[in-house]
């Protein structure tokens, strides 16, 4: 008996119901149940990633400077240097390849950190002194914005600068013949 009347007591509850909402309804709530927790939605993974960067006592980018340098074969090469380092701390410290770059390790004895700068950039660099004026004269393709990289110390408003490294370097140090007698 119970056979028969389940279709009868049933029908009519469905033919009722309008079975579009119905589905509707079962779509947003399946919907809602899809969106992922939101410990595992990509803005927050992305968002840790950023915290990340931050960690306490990161003093970020506020004391750091890009520098470029324009290499003899025409490559550019990038790197990020503190204020009050020398630009041959910057090539040394960043292992950039400059061959022969700072023989001398910032002595002033060789001219091989020569580095010619845009003459806005020139302008803003710190006086020359006499020993780096007397051991630049002595450097191959000199120009009027001419220095010696270990004598420049890196400054904020120095910021993106681009030095060009000469095609031509001379060690001092092996034409006078110091080099040989140093080692
Ligand atoms: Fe030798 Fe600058 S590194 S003079």
């Amino acid at each position: 008996m119970m056979a028969r009347c389940a279709p009868q007591l049933i029908r009519p509850l469905l033919n009722g119901l309008n079975l579009g909402k119905v589905q509707s309804f079962q779509c947003l709530r399946v919907a809602e149940h899809s969106q992922a927790p939101a410990s595992l939605q990509p803005e927050r993974t992305f968002s840790s990633t950023h915290r990340l960067q931050d960690v306490p006592g990161d003093t970020g980018s506020a004391d750091r400077v890009t520098v470029h340098f324009i290499n003899r074969d025409g490559e550019k090469l990038t790197a990020t240097a503190k204020e009050g380092e020398s630009l041959l701390d910057v090539v040394v410290n960043h292992n950039l390849s400059i061959d022969g770059f700072g023989a001398c390790e910032g002595t002033l004895a060789c001219s091989t950190c020569h580095l010619i700068f845009e003459k806005e950039v020139f302008q803003k660099l710190d006086a020359i002194t006499d020993e780096e004026m007397d051991m630049l004269d002595l450097a191959f393709g000199l120009t009027d914005t001419s220095r010696l990289g270990c004598q420049v110390c890196v400054k904020k408003a120095m910021d993106g600068l681009t030095a060009q490294v000469p095609v031509e370097i001379a060690d001092m140090r092996k034409e006078l013949g110091v080099g040989k007698q140093s080692k």
